[in-house]
C-alpha cells in the first residue's frame, strides 16, 4: 500500500459511546501496523484547535477494548463551527505535520468534518460512534448495541418491581430526534407500548392501549418513550395525564439518561470498531476520503460524508410491526 502519507490523527467528538475506545486502538493500532505515525487529539475539535496532541503507539492502546466513554475525551464544540476557529484547527495540524484525521462521532462531527476538508482540502475519514444509531450509511453505529443492551437490562429490573405493585411505568430512554433505541430495546424488553418520534401514535391510541392491556389480564406495564418522541407530553406529563384519565393505574416515571451512554462496550460493538477502524486507515492510505466508514450486510461500505449527514436513517417498520402484535 504505497501512499505519501505518513501520520494520521484520530480524535473523538460530540456525546460518546461505548466502543469509541475500541475504535481509536483500532486506528493506533493499525498505524502502528503500517508503520505510520498515529496522533491522539484530546477533547475533539476543541483540542485540535489548541494543538491538544499526544503521539500513541501499539501500547499507548493497552488493555482499553473493554473500556467505556473514550480515553480521548470528547467535546461538543462551538468553535469550530467558525471559519476562524477551522484555520486554527488547520495551523495546528500543519504544524504538528498530520496529513489526513479520522473522526470518530456523530453528525455534528461528520458536517465540521466535512467544512474543514472542503476548505483546506484535507484528508479526512469518519467512524460512526453514537448510541442513536442515526446516521445514514451504516445500518449499525459504534455503541448502539451496548446502549440497547443496558437499556434492556435496566427495563429488565424495573420490571421486577413494576409487577411486585402493579405499576405502570414510563421509562423515557435516549435517541436524540430518533427512535432506533426505543424501538429496539422495547421489543427486546417486552414492553407494552414504544413510543417514537417517527410514528406519533396520539394520546387517545395509547389510553386505548393501556385499556385493553388492563383487560386483557396484565397487572403492570412498562412503556417506552423516546426522548424525540412528539406524542406532545414529556414523561411526567403523560404521568398525570394517564392518572388522570386511567385512575386505574397507579404510574411511575423513570428517565435513564446518561447511564445509557456508559459501560463496558458489547462484544459486538468492539468488534464493528476494531473493523471500522482498520478500514478507516486503509481508506486514508488507498487516497479515499470525505467517506464514512458503515457496515451494510454484515459488510463495510463507505459512503460519502455528504450523504451520511444528509438524513437520520429510517425506522425498521418491520420491527415496529412486530411490536404491536408482541403487545397483543
Ligand atoms: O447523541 C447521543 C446523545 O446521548 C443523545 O441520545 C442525547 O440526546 C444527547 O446525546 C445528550 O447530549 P449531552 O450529553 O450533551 O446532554
Amino acid at each position: 500500500m504505497a501512499s505519501k502519507i505518513k501520520k494520521i490523527a484520530v480524535f473523538t467528538s460530540g456525546g460518546d459511546s461505548p466502543g469509541m475506545n475500541a475504535a481509536i486502538r483500532s486506528v493506533v493500532r493499525t498505524c502502528a501496523y503500517l508503520n505510520i505515525e498515529c496522533v491522539g487529539i484530546y477533547r475533539g475539535y476543541q483540542g485540535m484547535i489548541e494543538g491538544d496532541f499526544k503521539t500513541l503507539d501499539a501500547r499507548s492502546v493497552n488493555n482499553i477494548i473493554n473500556k467505556g466513554g473514550t480515553i480521548l475525551k470528547s467535546a461538543r464544540c462551538d468553535e469550530f463551527r467558525t471559519a476562524q476557529g477551522r484555520k486554527k484547527a488547520y495551523d495546528q495540524l500543519t504544524k504538528e505535520g498530520i496529513e489526513a484525521f479520522v473522526v470518530i462521532g456523530g453528525n455534528g462531527s461528520f458536517t465540521g468534518a466535512l467544512l474543514f476538508t472542503e476548505e483546506y482540502d484535507f484528508p479526512v475519514i469518519g467512524i460512526p460512534g453514537t448510541i442513536d444509531n442515526d446516521i445514514l450509511g451504516s445500518s449499525f453505529t459504534i455503541g448502539f448495541d451496548t446502549a440497547i443492551n443496558t437499556v434492556v437490562d435496566v427495563i429488565d429490573k424495573i420490571r421486577d418491581t413494576a409487577s411486585s405493585h402493579n405499576r405502570l411505568f414510563f421509562v423515557e430512554v435516549m435517541g436524540r430526534d430518533v427512535g432506533h433505541i426505543a424501538l429496539n430495546a422495547g421489543v427486546g424488553a417486552g414492553a407494552e407500548e414504544i413510543l417514537i418520534p417517527e410514528q406519533n401514535l396520539g394520546l387517545e391510541r395509547l389510553l386505548d392501549s393501556l385499556k385493553r392491556s388492563k383487560a386483557s389480564g396484565k397487572s403492570s406495564s412498562i412503556v417506552i418513550v423516546a426522548e424525540g418522541d412528539k406524542i406532545g407530553k414529556n414523561v411526567f406529563e403523560l404521568k398525570e395525564y394517564v392518572e388522570e384519565h386511567l385512575p386505574i393505574y397507579d404510574v411511575r416515571v423513570s428517565v435513564l439518561g446518561h447511564m445509557q451512554r456508559g459501560g463496558n462496550p458489547t462484544c459486538f460493538d468492539r468488534v464493528l470498531a476494531s473493523r471500522m477502524g482498520v478500514k478507516a486507515v486503509e481508506s486514508i492510505l488507498e487516497g479515499k476520503t470525505n467517506l464514512m466508514v458503515g457496515i451494510r450486510d454484515t459488510k463495510l461500505v463507505l459512503t460519502p460524508l455528504a450523504e451520511a449527514i444528509k438524513a437520520h436513517t429510517e425506522i425498521d417498520e418491520e420491527l415496529i410491526r412486530v411490536s404491536d402484535i408482541m403487545t397483543t
